[in-house]
């Protein structure tokens, strides 16, 4: 039988996860079948279950189980552990293993494809959720000399800002604020939109200045057309400007390579995807 991975997730019909493998599989000359399954909250368990019974190798798992998927697993991994929880999971020695691959997709797709620079910079991380929970260690492990976490409830902020700023290496500065609070000094060299404003057209009230020309602007959510924080970051004069499409290739690269044991090569298939994103 050929070796089974897939992806759960509600909805999942958008998915791009399957096509993002296939390529992967295709470059690497390894035979795998991944498929999207639409699950439910109430059946998620059996259907990881199945799945794996069933003698599957590996799925990912994305909105909204990325919490139980986690909650589910029986070894964690640092970055799942501390993300709260899991989008890669396979079995090893008969147990549910569970990793976090956003953060890291974040990081790669930052330091790789968008030119940026982490070591000694300062960044603005805006949100505090799920998404963003996961990729502040990450950030933190790449050298940025500070983060603050804006975020619309600001206690949400402080709880985050509170956790991480214990694993921070000396000198590194973890903070919290709310949006009205952000300032453009001192420098802000890098922003993160982690909120999902971006679903429903909005953007966070970031005050003006915060942003200017050399300020890097990543959206941790993509679309076919410029979401509206990449919008409003250019309208604030960024020039290096980026969206979460590169995210999505790295965090299932890192998973590919989890379960299969190498590394795909990420550009060509980032290429591919952006040219069908922008025919559709
Ligand atoms: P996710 O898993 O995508 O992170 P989440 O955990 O529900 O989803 O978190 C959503 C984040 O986006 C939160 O930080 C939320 O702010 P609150 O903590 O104040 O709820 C933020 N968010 C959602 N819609 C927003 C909007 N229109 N403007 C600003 N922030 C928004």
């Amino acid at each position: 039988m050929i070796d089974q991975y897939a992806v759960f997730g509600n909805p999942i019909s958008h998915s791009k996860s399957p096509t993002i493998h296939r390529l992967f599989a295709e470059q690497l000359q390894q035979r795998l079948e991944y498929s999207a399954h639409l699950s439910d909250v109430d059946r998620f368990e059996q259907d990881i279950q199945h799945f794996f019974a069933q003698g599957g190798k590996g799925t990912n798992v994305t909105l909204p189980f990325k919490e139980m998927a986690w909650k589910m697993a029986e070894r964690l991994s640092e970055a799942a552990q501390l993300a709260g929880a899991a989008n890669t999971l396979w079995m090893q020695d008969n147990l549910l293993h569970a990793d976090n691959t956003d953060g890291v997709g974040l990081v790669n797709d930052l330091l790789n494809n968008c030119g940026a620079t982490l070591k000694g910079r300062h960044l603005v991380v805006l949100g505090a959720g799920g998404a963003v929970r996961g990729v502040i260690k990450p950030l933190l492990d790449s050298g940025c000399a500070s983060i603050v976490i804006a975020n619309r409830t600001f206690a949400k902020a402080k709880q985050l800002a509170d956790i991480f700023s214990e694993l921070a290496q000396p000198g590194v500065s973890v903070d919290a604020c709310e949006f009205a609070a952000l300032s453009p000094s001192p420098r802000v060299d890098i922003v993160i939109n982690g909120t999902s404003a971006s679903i429903q057209g909005d953007v966070p009230p970031v005050p003006e200045g915060v942003v200017s020309a050399h300020t890097l602007c990543y959206d941790m959510m993509y679309s076919n057309t410029q979401t509206a924080f990449c919008r409003w970051a250019r309208s604030q004069g960024a020039e290096r400007v980026f969206d979460g499409l590169g995210m999505l290739v790295e965090q299932a690269a890192e998973s590919f390579s989890i379960w299969r044991g190498v590394k795909p090569d990420t550009a060509p298939v980032i290429e591919l995807l952006r040219q069908s994103l922008s025919h559709q």
